[in-house]
């Protein structure tokens, strides 16, 4: 069977997160670069997940013209997402882009764009959308058991991203409602394929208006009221002032019954510990006395899920499901400039169709 080849531009974090998902299909995919100017990075996550036989390369440039490969996965800072992405699809590479599809709405209308004109394809990196207890959800739903979906409530929340991109808005698009909302959006935009009709919000400002970041650029609170075009309701937020770790959570409330999803803190595995863990849950400050343990955090919070299935829709040479294809990070995107729109004007926004 023909494997996929690919390159992996970024080695820390979210990186990470997708080599978990590769590392558990090796039968179908080769992972055959990886690039990162920090080339500790590359060595370390290579170990940690036993890829061998790739070339390293700490230069972009060289590693989409060297690389011999079918797809790039892009898990880079947010600004370079937009440029890495026409680069590798100018040399002919399908991609994967983890979220926000671009620091703009122009720059990611220019991504699918040229997607569309080159015939190849954006895989969007949308976990929520692979947690299998979202998935039973979704499946609840789909089944009809529970009558017409009338609201949704969503959210995810932490304390802050680690990453210096994320505080100057210039580098990642905006706050919390960019970095961490955009989950719940994405959510709730492929519930109801991309048709909403109304948008109402409101946030911190960022900077000096912020609850509790004042460095940082960008929002640390945020809230939207959305209205979708078969009448649900959704309310959908996203901030950084969440200690104890990483909240996300989805309340669904239909006709004849009602679902509740707490992702991070549901799991079966709880610990009391006196000297405390190495590792909890993410985004846990403290692991001592009594904490929830994830089991399998990554394939829990939906990132092996989404590997396999653009791993598969590449080798198949097909567009992803809807939610993760790149018309879905650009909807995304274009709904939370409007947020950001509503919140900053004060006004509500209806959808022109
Ligand atoms: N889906 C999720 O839940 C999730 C979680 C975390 C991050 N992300 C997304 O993943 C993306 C990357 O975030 P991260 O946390 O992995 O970032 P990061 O800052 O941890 O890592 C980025 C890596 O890129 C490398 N790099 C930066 N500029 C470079 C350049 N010009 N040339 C070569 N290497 C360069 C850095 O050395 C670093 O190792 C962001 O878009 C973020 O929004 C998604």
């Amino acid at each position: 069977m023909k494997k996929l080849r690919v390159l992996i531009i970024g080695a820390a974090f979210s990186a990470d997160l997708h080599s978990d998902g590769y590392s558990r299909i090796l039968d179908k995919v080769d992972i055959v670069g990886i690039c990162d100017r920090n080339t500790d990075a590359i060595k370390s996550l290579a170990q940690r997940y036993g890829f061998e036989g790739f070339e390293a390369y700490d230069d972009i440039d060289t590693a989409i013209a060297n690389c011999d490969c079918d797809l790039v996965d892009i898990c880079m800072p947010n600004f370079l997402h937009h440029d890495v992405a026409i680069k590798a699809m100018n040399a002919g590479r399908d991609i994967i882009c983890e979220k926000p599809l671009a620091t703009t709405v122009e720059d990611a209308k220019d991504m699918v764009d040229t997607a569309a004109k080159l015939g190849k394809h954006i895989y969007y990196a949308e976990d929520w959308l692979f947690a299998p207890a979202f998935r039973k959800a979704i499946s609840l739903i789909e089944s009809g058991q529970l009558g017409k979906m009338l609201y949704v409530r969503a959210r995810e929340c932490h304390s802050g991203s680690h990453s210096p991109f994320a505080q100057t808005i210039k580098y990642c698009g905006g706050g919390c409602m960019v970095h961490l909302g955009v989950h719940p959006v994405t959510f709730m935009l492929a519930m109801k394929d991309n048709k909403w009709s109304e948008i109402s919000a409101m946030t911190s400002g960022g900077g000096e208006n912020n609850i509790l970041h004042h460095k940082m650029e960008g929002e640390d609170w945020s809230g939207a009221f959305m209205r979708f075009d078969d009448g649900t309701y959704a309310t959908l937020e996203a901030n950084y002032i969440t200690v104890g770790g990483m909240e996300d959570i989805l309340d669904v409330y239909c006709e004849k019954g009602t679902i509740h999803v707490d992702l991070s803190f549901s799991g079966p595995v709880k610990v009391f510990s006196i000297p405390g863990l190495d590792y909890t849950i993410e985004k846990a400050e403290v692991t001592t006395g009594w904490s929830n343990v994830a089991v399998d955090e990554k394939y829990s919070l939906g990132y092996c899920g989404e590997i396999n299935h653009f791993v598969d829709c590449a080798l198949a040479g097909k567009d992803a499901q809807v939610g993760l294809r790149g018309i879905d990070g650009y909807e995304t995107l274009r709904v939370i400039n409007l947020i950001y729109k509503s919140a900053h004007e004060g006004v509500n926004i209806k959808n022109k169709k």
